[in-house]
């Protein structure tokens, strides 16, 4: 075996969704968010084209997040829609967490890709950020908010209309025990053809 084939599996395992109301006041540092975000550019791309983009927040930057969050959930989602408690939590997540990271996706040149495949290789970067992370022993939570995938979203974030925003990805420290979770077995999922 050319890895430890339990340690990996305990880690794909033991990540867990965590949300920032559990994190503590610890700091994540730079060194480790850089980690995250090399190996996130390890994921499978195809044709190479690399769609992933990281916007960081960290310290004041964080602020700033939470205010625009809140502007775009009162400005976008309908009266009927609106819940005060949704938006305690849009405004509080980015304050509660010691970074949040935005990942898009940048739409490439190349029209044989097709844009579905350019987005199932961002989240698969995600995927490496949260298994870093599940490996430094912080918590992860990839937040996806409705006005996420809007146009003004995308304006905030200097996207164009064809890039997307994929998620918000908040990390910390916890001091909560680390959740247990649980999955169907395989044989629910998979037809066998031999
Ligand atoms: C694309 C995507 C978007 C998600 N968005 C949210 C979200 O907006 N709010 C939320 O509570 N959880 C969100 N999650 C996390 C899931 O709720 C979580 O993965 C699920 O409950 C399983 O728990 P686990 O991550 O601990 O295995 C999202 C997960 C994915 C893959």
């Amino acid at each position: 075996m050319k890895y430890n084939l339990s340690e990996i599996t305990e880690l794909i395992k033991n990540r867990r969704t965590i949300y920032p109301k559990f994190y503590s006041s610890r700091k994540v540092h730079k060194e480790i968010i850089e980690h995250l975000i090399r190996n996130a550019t390890w994921a499978p791309t195809h044709g190479n084209t690399q769609p992933w983009r990281f916007k960081v927040y960290r310290e004041n930057s964080r602020i700033q997040l939470s205010e625009q969050l809140g502007e775009l959930y009162k400005k976008l989602t309908p009266k009927n829609l609106y819940k005060e408690e949704k938006l305690n939590k849009i405004v509080g997540r980015p304050l509660l967490s010691s970074v949040a990271i935005i990942v898009c996706m940048k739409r490439g040149d190349n029209e044989k890709i097709p844009e579905i495949e350019e987005v199932e290789a961002v989240a698969c970067a995600i995927q490496n950020m949260c298994l870093t992370a599940t490996a430094y022993g912080l918590g992860s939570f990839w937040s996806s908010p409705k006005i996420m995938y809007s146009q003004e979203m995308n304006s905030y974030l200097n996207l164009r209309t064809q890039d997307k925003c994929l998620g918000i990805l908040y990390l910390g420290y916890t001091t909560m025990d680390w959740p247990k979770g649980q999955r169907k077995p395989i044989e629910y999922l998979t037809d066998w053809n031999d």
